[in-house]
């Protein structure tokens, strides 16, 4: 084994990078993963030395940018961790080739709209370990979401940040509410003390969006924890997950995810009273109807989710969710309690006035068009990496109405679509990625 002996400091920690050799999991029996995790903690302890972190950035006021900010290096590290764990836990080898594979054929599908299939365990493997930016995308949308909510309930303290286009004021107020974890007094009642993020994620393998509502959780658990008066209990967040997809092959890589975040975020702090939960709950299929046989499992998890994740699942299917007109999400919609959250990401925004035809066709009860039973909004997410999308949040309160800028946004979404379309007919395909250095 080879080390390469050198030392970063990330947050005020000490930070050992090693050679990717000397990380080489016992279950990957030939090849190595293609991104191997690069870094490790010392001392050996990952979960203390989050922790520490957090604390040390309790002073910092929610809403504000340094708040933003020292929330995502946290994430990082935190992120970084898990992704260590689940390299040793993985249930199959990676299988590089098909991993490959799998990556271009994705990029394909977001653009013609047929999903390819996940059925080889060597490339779920791979996917699973080289797709952590879904966590920071989820992550920090909900985080810049909370920050209005906290900015409204910190308003005296003046804080200021830069990103007006993020107007999802009823989305930020009902998802504040389910992550904020509060003080109780000594004769608060069992069901107070015990307050759980009920999440449903749909097309959901390999389980990032739990990993990234588990760190949100924790984190705001344990700044909470530090500024809460000792004669106090605190109320922690825990979430409960279900990971719903159409390749069942996930389940066991959904487990390893799950142990794995679990076993990064058991804080002492918390005390053992924070326990956040994933499991796999089934086969989905979103071509379908909820009636389908494919849907049953998810079909009976509507009424306790509160939360409803989609990511990178939509675009990929296009064809066949036009072809069913939707019915999937026309009766998710119609069946979800009310206040329910849905948070939708993708590679495009071309689809979201499919959506918003959706939400109109099934609240027909109202004189005006543009009065309906879901809030819509397109917040912008700009990632780590530079890149920068519309993605699309739903809360569902009836008689919401669509604002101008929402129509205004929307217009220019099925612009956008059109012009795609229009590529597509002039023949326009994708090139497999140039490999720096070639020809
Ligand atoms: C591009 S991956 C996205 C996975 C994960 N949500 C993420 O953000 O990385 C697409 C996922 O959707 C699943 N999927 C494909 N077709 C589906 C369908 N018709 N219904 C439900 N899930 C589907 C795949 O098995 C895969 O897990």
């Amino acid at each position: 084994m080879i080390f390469l002996k050198q030392y970063l400091i990330v947050a005020g920690f000490t930070v050992l990078l090693v050679s990717s050799k000397a990380l080489s999991n016992p279950t990957t029996t030939t090849k190595l993963p293609l991104n191997p995790p690069s870094i490790l903690l010392i001392p050996n302890s990952p979960t203390f030395e989050l922790e520490e972190i957090a604390k040390s950035n309790s002073k910092k006021i929610p809403g504000s940018s340094s708040y933003g900010r020292a929330w995502r290096s946290w994430s990082v590290v935190g992120t970084q961790h898990i992704r260590s764990q689940l390299y040793y836990n993985l249930p199959h080898p990676v299988n590089n080739d098909s991993t490959q594979k799998l990556e271009f054929e994705l990029g394909m599908a977001a653009d013609q709209g047929i999903m390819p299939s996940f059925a080889d365990p060597g490339s779920r493997s791979g996917y699973a370990l080289d797709f952590f930016c879904r966590v920071h995308l989820l992550a920090d949308l909900l985080v810049d979401s909370l920050a209005t909510q906290d900015q409204t309930t910190n308003s005296h303290l003046n804080i200021t940040r830069k990103d007006p286009e993020f107007i999802s004021k009823s989305f930020a107020k009902q998802l504040h509410h389910l992550f904020q974890p509060h003080s109780n007094t000594p004769n608060s009642n069992s069901a107070e003390r015990n307050a759980c993020v009920q999440m449903t994620s749909i097309g959901g393998g390999p389980g990032y969006d739990f990993v990234a509502l588990s760190l949100l959780a924790s984190y705001r658990n344990i700044i909470t924890s530090c500024r809460t008066n000792s004669s106090c209990t605190t109320t922690y967040n825990n979430v409960q997950s279900r990971v719903f997809d159409y390749e069942e092959g996930w389940a066991d890589l959904v487990d390893a995810m799950s142990i794995s975040t679990q076993t990064v975020l058991s804080f002492p702090t918390l005390q053992n009273r924070h326990n956040h939960t994933c499991q796999f709950g089934g086969k989905c299929d979103i071509t379908q109807p909820l009636s389908h046989p494919s849907n049953i499992h998810l079909l009976e998890s509507i009424p306790d989710t509160q939360l409803f994740i989609c990511q990178y699942c939509v675009a990929e299917n296009a064809v066949k969710l036009r072809q069913s007109n939707f019915i999937f999400f026309q009766q998710l919609f119609q069946t979800a309690e009310e206040n329910s959250l849905f948070v939708f990401t993708e590679t495009t925004h071309r689809l979201w006035p499919d959506f918003l035809d959706l939400i109109r066709q099934s609240s027909l009860d109202y004189d005006d068009v543009n009065t309906v039973d879901y809030n819509i909004h397109f917040p912008i997410h700009r990632g780590r990496g530079g890149s920068s999308g519309w993605q699309m949040f739903l809360h569902k309160q009836k008689g919401a109405q669509i604002s101008s800028e929402i129509l205004h946004q929307i217009e220019n979404f099925r612009k956008d679509h059109y012009m795609h379309e229009l590529k597509l007919e002039k023949g326009f395909t994708r090139q497999q990625k140039k490999i720096r250095g070639g020809k």
